[in-house]
């Protein structure tokens, strides 16, 4: 790992190393480049959008699942705009047809509900449905769109090839963190399901989960795969990952506030599990902390845990060689995604600063530090 410099920022902060965010975005831009396919970042991951000037020099356009995901990325973002949600409110469908490409539907009910408004807009857009084949790759269950009961696409038997008149491509989104074997199944299921449809399409999206950027992914197989398709179907092909934009580019810096004693050693840290890293809890995952183990490992053992009031805002058990002290700071690896965009400022602490680390230039800059009237002005 690089040796930053972290004594001069302010902590809690999220610092993100364009560095590794450029190495990223060179690896999604050569799967672009071998097989045509276009990728698009998802806004729901990753959104500092600070950095999308620079993102969109190698990806085609965002992908949003809202209305200010789709303004974001309108604004910041140059490239196609693609919008795919569970349902769409009519009060904000006028906003849509001014701003996105694509338009996805979960339903053949909101399909009907929007095509004749969409075909009257003064823009060309495309309009798609999300298929759900209901092959499950996701082993924990809140983030597998294909478990049963789900109301995330359209199973086989409510789809109507009667009513696709104006439907110009097909969207499936069933994969998380997962690598492209993980792919290769689905695509068996989804041909097997929706096969005879594709041929009537322009393009298929394969939504998100595409671990791209993770070390061990088989990209080689994940470039036959879309070659493949593409051939068979004369489709273009779409990704929309988020979290493989901003895998492993960064960390979020805290420091220890107290040390207190209830069975084991307590670290209460200036950042939160609840607050500002919401996945720990939700997934559950433990996160890495540079230089620590897991209990026991190393000499000294501590809970370390979130200043919230919530029992449960407790990170994990770590093992460290020396004593931590108040004060001292503890690097978080993996922070760039799903954090930022779901951090909230419960217990009125506020969000860690947003910062950026040119490594061409050894630069820090503190993009964002928030404030009082951050947190006053979403409640009234
Ligand atoms: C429709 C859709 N597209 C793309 C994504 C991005 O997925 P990931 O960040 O896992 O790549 C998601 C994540 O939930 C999604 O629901």
């Amino acid at each position: 790992m690089r040796q930053y410099d972290i004594n001069h920022l302010r902590t809690p902060c999220y610092l993100v190393d364009l560095g590794l965010l450029r190495s990223n975005l060179e690896l999604l831009a050569d799967v672009q480049k071998r097989t045509s396919c276009k990728i698009l970042l998802a806004m729901k991951g990753y959104a500092a959008w600070s950095t999308f000037a620079l993102c969109s020099q190698y990806l085609c356009g965002t992908s949003a699942s809202a209305l200010h995901e789709v303004r974001l990325g309108r604004e910041y973002f140059p490239g196609e705009v693609h919008l795919c949600a569970p349902a769409y409110r009519q009060d904000e469908m006028d906003d849509y047809l001014q701003l996105v490409d694509h338009i996805v539907f979960n339903s053949f009910t909101q399909w009907r509900l929007f095509r004749d408004r969409i075909s009257r807009a003064d823009r060309p857009i495309e309009c798609g449905l999300r298929i759900n084949p209901m092959h499950s790759e996701v082993k924990t269950k809140i983030y597998d769109p294909c478990s049963p009961g789900s109301r995330l696409g359209i199973p086989l038997d409510q789809f109507r090839p009667d009513e696709l008149n104006g439907i110009t491509g097909l969207h499936f989104h069933t994969l998380c963190e997962l690598n492209s074997d993980s792919l290769e199944r689905t695509l068996i299921a989804v041909e097997q399901q929706f096969g005879r449809f594709f041929n009537q399409m322009n393009w298929v999206n394969f939504g998100g989960g595409h671990h791209i950027t993770r070390p061990d992914y088989d990209i080689d197989l994940l470039c036959r795969l879309i070659t493949d398709f593409a051939d068979r179907h004369d489709a273009q092909v779409y990704l929309e990952p988020g979290e493989a934009i901003a895998l492993n580019t960064g960390f979020l810096i805290a420091s220890v506030l107290d040390i207190v004693h209830n069975a084991m050693d307590i670290g209460i840290l200036d950042t939160s599990a609840s607050a500002h890293m919401p996945d720990v809890l939700e997934m559950p995952y433990r996160p890495v902390i540079v230089g620590a183990d897991l209990p026991g490992a190393k000499k000294h053992t501590y809970r370390l845990a979130g200043p919230t009031c919530l029992a449960g805002d407790v990170i994990g058990d770590y093992s460290f060689d020396k004593p931590l002290k108040v004060g001292d700071s503890l690097v978080f690896t993996d922070m760039a995604h799903y954090t930022m965009v779901k951090n909230t400022m419960f217990n009125g602490i506020n969000l860690p600063d947003i910062v950026l680390y040119e490594p061409d230039t050894d630069t820090y800059t503190v993009q964002r530090r928030f404030t009082y009237e951050d947190f006053k002005s979403r409640l009234s």
